[in-house]
């Protein structure tokens, strides 16, 4: 094929690499579907114990199927005592997604079925891995403030513990609520970066530990899960109403992206982001100064950049608005990826295992510009 005729699709844009049933993002219309169901009904109706079960069965549970399944995921919480030594030793030394990605990648070692590929196999392990994620998030917090770790509370829903294991008291209705949500609207989207990241690992029938563990170091990055951290970081840093159309207008002159905003897919209002801002809407009548703070610089901060930016079809992503709701619930800022690593654990794994159903390797070209043939001079005749 002449190079001519050869067209590079940059950051894969607009390519399709798979067939998949688990997740629909329909970008111009601003609709996501988690296998057929709405994010709105599963958001306000549905618990994420329910939606991992669904991502990984491909369809909702009956009552002693959504039981057995929550049985299952609360006996999974526990962490090996050498994970915890691992989180303990590295805690404060690293950002919490470097630790979260060593010590997921430490699990296999502590079972048994790691390396069976088998479909039973990898979503026993999904579970395991789920489970373990959360707790994982809630011991780095802890070692990190210097406080022992929490084992989990077996009577609460996943929501609830993580709330638990991270505060050392038992979270509110609202609290659970709030961050059960989050958990849901995190969970799941297609092949994103990271979740093509674990398909890439998958593809070399590499384990679901090793794709997984490929997802959390890919998620971290900015203009990704790691945009969460940084949007909250934007809002801090302008501070207040009255500054934020300066500050936006002094980014867009010098061409800076700004965080929670755009979306490869999405040219319309992130559906996550509008139930997020719900959210937000009614936190704000309860909430202290600060957060009262926080949520009228993002809602002047959404206004300002809608007014610049939706022309060229860029619009609030959910990371604009989760931090908030997280700093509501007491989570610290370098937490807030971590948290949408371990709600996402269950769409990676959804997602590796059904490519390892009719896998194929991915390995794309690249269309080679570089020199050829060139004559190797011995080192002592080279200038
Ligand atoms: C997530 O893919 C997923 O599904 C991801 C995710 C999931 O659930 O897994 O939804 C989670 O990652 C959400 C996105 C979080 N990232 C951010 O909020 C970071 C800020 N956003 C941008 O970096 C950007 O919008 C991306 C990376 C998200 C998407 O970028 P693209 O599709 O690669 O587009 P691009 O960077 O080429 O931008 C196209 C144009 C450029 O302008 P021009 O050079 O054409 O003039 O739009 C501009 C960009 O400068 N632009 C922005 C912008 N995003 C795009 N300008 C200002 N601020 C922004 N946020």
């Amino acid at each position: 094929m002449q190079d001519s005729s050869i067209k590079v699709y940059k950051g894969l844009e607009g390519v399709y690499v798979a067939e998949s049933d688990i997740c629909l993002v329909d970008g111009q219309n601003g609709k996501l579907y988690y296998r057929g169901y709405s994010i709105e009904d599963l958001a306000e109706r549905s618990s994420y114990e329910e939606v991992c079960y669904l991502l990984l069965h491909g369809r909702l549970p009956n009552k002693t199927e959504l039981e057995s399944f929550k049985d299952e995921m609360r006996e999974d919480r526990d962490l090996p005592k050498g994970v915890l030594d691992i989180i303990k030793h590295l805690a404060g030394r690293a950002h919490p997604m470097d630790i979260m990605r060593t010590a997921v990648s430490a699990l296999p070692a502590y079972d048994k079925e790691a390396y069976d590929n088998n479909e039973g196999a990898n979503i026993r392990k999904s579970m395991r891995i789920i489970s373990k994620a959360a707790s994982i998030v809630a011991a780095i917090y802890r070692f990190e403030q210097g406080e022992d770790y929490i084992e989990p509370d077996y009577e609460l829903s996943h929501a609830a513990n993580f709330l638990y294991m991270l505060k050392g008291e038992k979270p509110t209705d609202e609290q659970s609520r709030l961050m059960d949500r989050e958990l849901i609207l995190h969970a799941e989207h297609s092949s994103n970066a990271s979740t093509f990241s674990c398909l890439v690992t998958a593809s070399t029938l590499a384990d679901i530990y090793a794709a997984v563990t490929a997802g959390i170091a890919t998620l971290k990055g900015p203009l990704h899960g790691g945009a969460d951290e940084a949007a909250l970081k934007l809002i801090i840093a302008i501070g207040r109403k009255e500054n934020v159309s300066s500050y936006i207008q002094n980014m867009l002159k010098n061409k800076q992206k700004i965080m929670g905003f755009g979306h490869r897919v999405y040219k319309t209002y992130d559906p996550r982001a509008k139930i997020i801002k719900e959210d937000l809407l009614n936190i704000e009548k309860k909430a202290n100064t600060r957060i009262k703070r926080l949520i009228e610089v993002v809602l002047e901060v959404e206004r300002e950049t809608i007014n610049n930016l939706s022309g060229k079809g860029i619009y609030p992503n959910m990371d604009l608005f989760s931090g908030i709701v997280y700093q509501y619930l007491g989570v610290p800022s370098n937490l807030f990826t971590p948290i949408f690593a371990a709600s996402r654990t269950v769409g990676w794994c959804a997602h590796i295992i059904e490519y390892m159903q009719s896998s194929k390797l991915i390995r794309p070209l690249e269309l080679y510009k570089g020199k050829r043939d060139l004559k190797y001079i011995d080192i002592d005749s080279r200038a």
